[in-house]
C-alpha cells in the first residue's frame, strides 16, 4: 500500500463544517439516525481526539472523532466516525488516524475504547467483539468492537452503553 504524506492535527472549530461535510460524502444518507449518534446528542467531542488528516496542499483526505460514552459505571472511548475521501481511500489514512488516535487516548489516560465497525477491518488495530456490551438497538452486536488500553481494561465490564454523563 502507497503510504500517503499527510499532516494530522487536533480538529479546530474552523475544521467542522468541512469534516461534517466530508462525513455526509463518506457515509450513507441519515448517519446521524444512526443509534451512536443518541450517545453523542449533547455531548462534547474529546477533543484531543477528534484529528484531521490533510495533503501536503491542505486538503482535507480524512477525519475522526470520538466521544466519551459510559458502560458499566466505567467511562470509554466511542471511537468515530472515521472517514477518508473516496479519492484517497487504500492509502493508509484511517491507519494513520486509528494509529493516531489510540496513542493520543493512551497518553490522555484513557483505558478502554469501543466502536461499531467491521471486525476485519478493526481487528489490526487489536480490536475484538465486545461480549455483553450493548449499543442502543438497532446495533448488530457482532459489530460492537473494543480495544483495552490498559490491561484487563475490558474485563468483567457488560451492559447497555449510555451517555457519558452517566457515569460518575
Ligand atoms: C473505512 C475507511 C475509513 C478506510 O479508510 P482508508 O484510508 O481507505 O483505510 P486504510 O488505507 O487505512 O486501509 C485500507 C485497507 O482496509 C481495507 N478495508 C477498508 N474498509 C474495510 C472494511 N469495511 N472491512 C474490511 N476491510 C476494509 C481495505 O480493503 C484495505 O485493505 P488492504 O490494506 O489489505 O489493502 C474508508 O473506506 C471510509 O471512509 N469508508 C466510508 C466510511 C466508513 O465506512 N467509515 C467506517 C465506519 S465503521
Amino acid at each position: 500500500m502507497q503510504q500517503a504524506a499527510m499532516t494530522m492535527a487536533e480538529e479546530t472549530a474552523d475544521d467542522w463544517w468541512e469534516v461534517e461535510a466530508l462525513y455526509d460524502l463518506c457515509f450513507a444518507p441519515g448517519r446521524s439516525a444512526l443509534s451512536s449518534y443518541r450517545l453523542r446528542d449533547g455531548v462534547p467531542p474529546i477533543a484531543p481526539l477528534c484529528i484531521t488528516a490533510r495533503d501536503e496542499h491542505g486538503i482535507l483526505a480524512g477525519a475522526v472523532r470520538n466521544w466519551p460514552v459510559c458502560v458499566d459505571g466505567k467511562l470509554a472511548v466511542l471511537l468515530g466516525p472515521i472517514a477518508v475521501h473516496p479519492t484517497r481511500q487504500g492509502e493508509g489514512v484511517a491507519a494513520m488516524l486509528m494509529r493516531q488516535c489510540l496513542a493520543v487516548a493512551a497518553e490522555h489516560g484513557w483505558e478502554r475504547v469501543m466502536l461499531v465497525g467491521d471486525g476485519p477491518y478493526y481487528g489490526r488495530f487489536g480490536f475484538e467483539k465486545l461480549n455483553g456490551v450493548e449499543m442502543p438497538p438497532p446495533t448488530n452486536p457482532d459489530r460492537v468492537l473494543g480495544l483495552a488500553l490498559c490491561e484487563g481494561a475490558w474485563d468483567g465490564v457488560a451492559g447497555l452503553v449510555t451517555q457519558a454523563t452517566d457515569c460518575k
